[in-house]
């Protein structure tokens, strides 16, 4: 493909990204195809000649286009959301066009150098504490491609830090997502050596049952290493008290991560920071632009306080990749701070992002996720048959019919079926029988596209298909 072809070509390919933004609202938004449909469109062999170009955009439309979820879908609740917006497109685009690789300073300075400032400014607009940003002397950010691999990576820090005592243990809340044990999996910490701390009525961990399990723990000869708070759990938004935790793990010496992967982007609005008070007691934390803040997966943001423990955990030089700059010691190499060596120029959509809306964009953004999930929230209150989970925790509702699960169960498969809307489910304690969980419905709301007149079409939707079910 020449550069002249690759422009027409790359033109009509906005434009078939610019009308799919346009349309997005019209597809059903979970994908309705059966499992094998996709591949059986396409052939057996790969092609043993290249195809016409206008050949392999043909399949845009009969391959991947039934075969999709709609997550940039106004009515797409699911899970969190995971957003894109024209100028974070735009940013990933262009890493790919310049095609470098940002493993070391000198494989592209720009790489490093932009991803480090504007991690600083990230750090500055969710207001974390100075020590966080790269303008201090021992701290910084670095983009990292999930939350996944942020926990995991600040795992093996800890225990670099620690000197790798013998039968480290990590400590979260029973509410705490699953990369937390998995990551305890990958370093060979193992799954049993992970607590899984209660928590109280708002699901929130209880510090002093963790106080207590760090007793138990140092008594029978365990050593506690790792706390990670969430912020913003997955099921229900649940916040860990962090300062009241970080007092422990400052006490007992462990290490503090503060898992803020969604609702940290909540934290570019001053009237959110408050759910991460005690941030100054973490040695890292860390949170996903690409679920809220507009900046296209993958990236996610992690700051520590000493980046010489990352180091250490994770730095190796073979002498292929030495190089007089960073033989001097004066500059940040990346793959230092990261699993893989290889890394993309991520920091340009992020750059692109924070750019293009404005700090007072990103802030728009958030408040009108917070306040239709707040209209959601009236709609269960104000229906007799609805009931709420757990509290509204900012973008994100947990409700259910009231009665036992299988309605809950019927109603989700017959709005997600409909097409209408796409939500997914946990389970959560339930109030009415200690001991007892039950199904519960997630509207995880903040795609860029939703505005009230989904919101109200949604309800009156559920509204409808839960009349049904009482009918049936
Ligand atoms: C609280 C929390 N932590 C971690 C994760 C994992 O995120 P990632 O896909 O970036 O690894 C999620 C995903 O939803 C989450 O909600």
């Amino acid at each position: 493909m020449t550069p002249d072809e690759f422009r027409q070509h790359g033109h009509a390919m906005i434009d078939h990204i610019a009308d799919y933004m346009r349309d997005v609202a019209s597809y059903p938004v979970l994908s309705r195809v059966a499992p094998g449909d996709v591949a059986a469109l396409l052939p057996d062999e790969p092609p043993s000649e290249g195809e016409s170009w206008d050949a392999i955009i043909a399949d845009i439309d009969r391959v991947v286009m039934p075969g999709l979820t709609h997550w940039q879908s106004p009515n797409f609740y699911a899970y969190f959301p995971a957003t894109t917006s024209p100028p974070a497109i735009l940013g990933d685009l262009l890493s790919s066009g310049l095609g470098v690789q940002g493993m070391l300073w000198s494989t592209s300075p720009a790489c490093t150098e932009i991803e480090t400032k504007v991690l600083d400014w990230l750090a500055d607009i969710i207001n974390l504490p100075e020590a966080f940003t790269s303008r201090s002397s021992r701290g910084g950010g670095v983009i990292q491609g999930t939350a996944s691999e942020a926990v995991l990576v600040t795992m093996l820090a800890a225990r670099a830090r620690a000197g790798h005592p013998p039968n480290p243990i990590v400590y979260c809340s029973s509410q705490a997502h699953s990369s937390v044990i998995k990551a305890a999996m990958i370093a060979g910490i193992g799954r049993d050596h992970v607590r899984l701390i209660d928590v109280d009525e708002s699901l929130a961990m209880r510090p002093n049952r963790l106080a207590e399990q760090i007793r138990r723990d140092r008594a029978d000869g365990f050593s506690p290493l790792f706390i990670c708070a969430t912020v913003g759990t997955t099921s229900s938004g649940a916040v860990d008290p962090v300062a009241a935790i970080g007092e422990i793990s400052k006490r007992e010496q462990c290490w503090l991560h503060v898992d803020a992967a969604w609702a940290g982007a909540s934290c570019v609005c001053p009237e959110h920071q408050h759910i991460i008070g005690g941030v100054e007691y973490a040695e890292s934390f860390n949170f996903n632009p690409h679920k809220w803040l507009l900046t296209t997966f993958d990236c996610s943001a992690l700051w520590v306080q000493d980046r010489a423990s990352i180091l250490e955990a994770l730095s190796i030089t073979p002498e292929y990749l030495r190089n007089q700059a960073s033989d001097s010691g004066a500059l940040i190499d990346y793959r230092d701070w990261q699993i893989p060596l290889g890394r993309r120029f991520r920091a340009l959509k992020l750059w692109f992002v924070i750019r293009h809306y404005g700090v007072e964009g990103l802030r728009k953004h958030i408040r009108r996720g917070v306040e239709l999930a707040t209209l959601f929230e009236s709609q269960v209150k104000n229906d007799d048959q609805f009931e709420l989970a757990a509290p509204r925790s900012l973008g994100l509702v947990c409700f259910r019919l009231k009665g036992d699960d299988a309605r809950s169960q019927a109603l989700l498969t017959r709005i997600n079926d409909s097409g209408a809307a796409y939500f997914t489910h946990t389970r959560l304690p339930n109030p009415a029988s200690p001991g007892e969980d039950q199904f519960v419905i997630r509207a995880a709301i903040g795609a860029l596209q939703t505005r009230e007149e989904h919101i109200r079409a949604v309800w009156a939707r559920l509204q409808a298909e839960a009349s049904q079910i009482h009918s049936d």
